[in-house]
């Protein structure tokens, strides 16, 4: 009998991966209109070039400090990679704003380095740590993941990290850890939002201790070979790809390993939109809008979503 490989029912179909064909034909398309990356083509309209070259001005100091790490062949995707320039330029960060284009823009402020994150709570070490200092102790690995934010929208990024359960390895939780909580940074001088006192801030958001230990679970430290950008949650972030965007927490200070669910902020917000487990699934619509299908920023393809995000084989059983 042949080699045939039964697809399990979350992996993403072979008919719904983009040809090769059709992006380099889409590429040359806009290589023949004169603008370089799609998805410039639909985030900038008409002054893509100049728009294109500011933002590639505000990339390239992080841009210059390259990561060393060992791209992890386990995690590939067979969708076609976002273009750098549009994943840096649809953010959702609402420190700064809720205008997803101009986040960009509005972080120039916001400084992240030296930056310090604290490890506390049921652990047998607790410890505080420059995150330069962690860079260098951590093993770093390239991985590139689906994301699926919440709103539909979804792309495909290399990111750089290292498995969140080494981190917590090197605290020890204790036996009657059953939660990680996780905080944002909180500087209202430099995130206006931040002032807006009717919101939960700092932004705070939560796994239970075997989504953290799961080996999907990533610490971001950098993205398309670099370091992290401010607008992708510079210096330090969570990544959780089998999950609402929303979960994946930016520029996070703390981690604290509690016996209590946290209290996360899209949750106390909206309740009844953002639940604490957020697992991505086509079948359990948003209550405002369907969850069915996906968008791909950039080049716009819509793609049935997949449960867990195309990552059942790895978390199902968690569930
Ligand atoms: N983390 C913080 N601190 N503040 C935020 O507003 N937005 C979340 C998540 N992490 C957010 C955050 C949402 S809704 C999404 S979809 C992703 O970040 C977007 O990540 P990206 O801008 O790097 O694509």
């Amino acid at each position: 009998m042949a080699n045939i490989k039964i697809p399990k029912g979350w992996e993403i179909p072979e008919n719904q991966v983009t040809p090769e064909s059709a992006y380099i034909n889409r590429r040359k398309f806009i290589k023949d209109l004169g603008i370089a990356g799609a998805g410039a083509l639909s985030l900038f309209g008409t002054s893509a070039c100049a728009q294109e070259s500011k933002v590639a001005k505000q990339l390239e100091p992080y841009r210059m400090q390259t990561l060393e790490a060992k791209k992890n062949k386990e995690f590939t995707v067979k969708r076609e990679q976002t273009d750098e320039i549009v994943a840096a330029t649809y953010n959702n960060f609402y420190e700064f704003t809720s205008s997803k284009s101009t986040v960009w823009k509005r972080v120039e402020r916001f400084k992240t380095r030296p930056w310090e994150i604290e490890i506390s709570g049921l652990v047998e070490k607790p410890m505080t740590l420059d995150v330069d200092d962690l860079i260098k102790q951590m093993p770093l690995e390239e991985r590139i993941y689906r994301f699926r934010c919440v709103e539909t929208w979804a792309m495909v990024v290399p990111w750089i990290g290292f498995p969140m359960k080494a981190l917590l390895e090197k605290v020890q939780p204790k036996s009657e850890a059953k939660y990680v909580k996780m905080v944002t940074f909180m500087d209202p001088d430099v995130a206006p939002h931040q002032n807006n006192f009717g919101l939960p801030w700092p932004y705070v958001e939560g796994l239970t201790l075997a989504e953290a230990m799961n080996d999907l679970t990533l610490m971001v430290v950098g993205v398309y070979g670099h370091i992290l950008p401010p607008q992708h949650g510079a210096p330090i972030r969570l990544i959780a790809p089998w999950k609402y965007g929303f979960k994946s927490i930016k520029s996070i200070v703390s981690i604290e390993l509690t016996d209590k669910k946290p209290r996360t902020f899209w949750n106390v917000i909206l309740p009844r939109e953002y639940g604490f487990e957020a697992n991505v699934n086509p079948n359990v619509p948003h209550p405002r809008w369907s969850q069915a299908t996906e968008w791909m920023i950039g080049s716009m393809e819509r793609h049935p979503t997949v449960i867990y995000n195309g990552y059942g084989e790895s978390v199902a059983h968690l569930y």
